[in-house]
């Protein structure tokens, strides 16, 4: 494993990490969870990422983390970091959602109750809230931190300009942000359009999730849908997602790594790092296998000019 500087803090993020969204709720095989845990553990990856929502059902990705550590991860509890959030519909009422004081402290406390912690590592604001006062959202991050709840606080989903009054907040309260998570891969660049730029400025780490598209940045899809993935279980990822004109460029990207000598997963996971204000790529995972083939990545000749240049065509239709 490769361990990267979050920014300009002292912490350091493995290159991969791991996350909690699919896979290990209720619904999924425990066994195969615990699993996929353990041996991305004994491979390096430290960094464990989880949202109060995470499951189905909401709440049980964090009860599943709990387990395991109660079951024997836990005594590597300095070894890792371990990360959850607050943001999006939680529970009933008013104050199970977005932004407010409230809503993030009590949040975090039914969190580290599902896991069995005393304090979280990294405490995200999962969204903007537009009718909360960002200075409320981010006191709550600052106080949870006070609290010993919490090491680190990040900021996910922020488009530049919340993220920059975020970062001027935080630090002004003697907090500084740690991080952000905002969603990055060859099919959505959004980022590229100025937050990569201000993290860097602010030294503030950036942690970019669904690298793999959610698993269309991988060979999964190439003959057809398979029994039990994510585009047959889950509706964030649905049939009419895989376009003909998306299918096109992701044979033309398959060749291309095959051509390198890898698969489209190391490729996309390769592409994602290559810009040094990427700390970590936050990857998800059905199978040990999964993992095994993405953490080849790291193994490979980094990407040259003349690639990047062919890639860039392929996304944009230049080819
Ligand atoms: N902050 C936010 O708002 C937000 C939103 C989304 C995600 N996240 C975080 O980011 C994490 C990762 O998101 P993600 O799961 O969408 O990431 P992803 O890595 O883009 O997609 C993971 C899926 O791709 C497939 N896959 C993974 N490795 C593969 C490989 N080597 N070969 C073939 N297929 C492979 C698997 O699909 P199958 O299940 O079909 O096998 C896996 O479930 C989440 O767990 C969460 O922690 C955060």
């Amino acid at each position: 494993m490769i361990y990267n500087r979050c920014g300009r803090s002292g912490l350091l993020l493995p290159a991969i990490s791991l996350g909690l969204w699919h896979n290990f709720g209720s619904v999924d095989d425990y066994a195969n969870a615990k699993d996929i845990l353990w041996h991305a553990f004994d491979s390096g990856i430290t960094h464990f990422d989880l949202a109060n929502n995470y499951g189905p059902e909401p709440g049980t990705a964090e009860q599943t983390l709990g387990r395991v550590l109660r079951e024997g991860l836990g005594t590597h509890r300095d070894e890792m970091i371990i990360s959850t959030k607050a943001g999006y519909t939680m529970w009933d009422g008013p104050y199970g959602d977005w932004g407010s004081r409230k809503y993030m402290i009590a949040s975090l406390d039914q969190s580290l109750r599902r896991m069995g912690l005393d304090y979280v590592d990294i405490y995200y604001s999962h969204r903007p809230d537009p009718n909360t006062p960002i200075e409320e959202t981010m006191s709550a991050l600052d106080h949870v931190v006070r609290q010993g709840k919490a090491l680190y606080v990040g900021i996910s989903n922020y488009r530049p300009a919340e993220a920059k009054r975020a970062f001027e907040v935080l630090h002004s309260l003697g907090t500084p942000c740690l991080i952000h998570q905002p969603r990055y891969n060859m099919f959505d660049r959004w980022i590229e359009d100025g937050l990569t730029d201000l993290a860097g400025e602010w030294g503030v780490g950036l942690i970019t999730f669904s690298p793999l598209a959610q698993g269309l940045l991988t060979n999964r899809y190439l003959g057809g849908i398979p029994h039990g993935s994510r585009m047959e279980r889950a509706h964030f990822l649905r049939p009419e997602h895989l376009t003909d004109e998306k299918m096109d460029k992701i044979v033309k990207l398959n060749a291309l790594a095959e051509g390198r000598g890898q698969t489209l997963a190391q490729m996309a996971l390769q592409w994602n790092l290559r810009d040094s204000r990427v700390t970590s790529v936050l990857v998800g995972a059905s199978s040990t296998r999964q993992l095994d083939d993405s953490m080849q990545a790291l193994l490979a000749p980094p990407l040259g000019a003349d690639e990047l240049g062919r890639i860039e065509a392929i996304l944009r239709n230049t080819d």
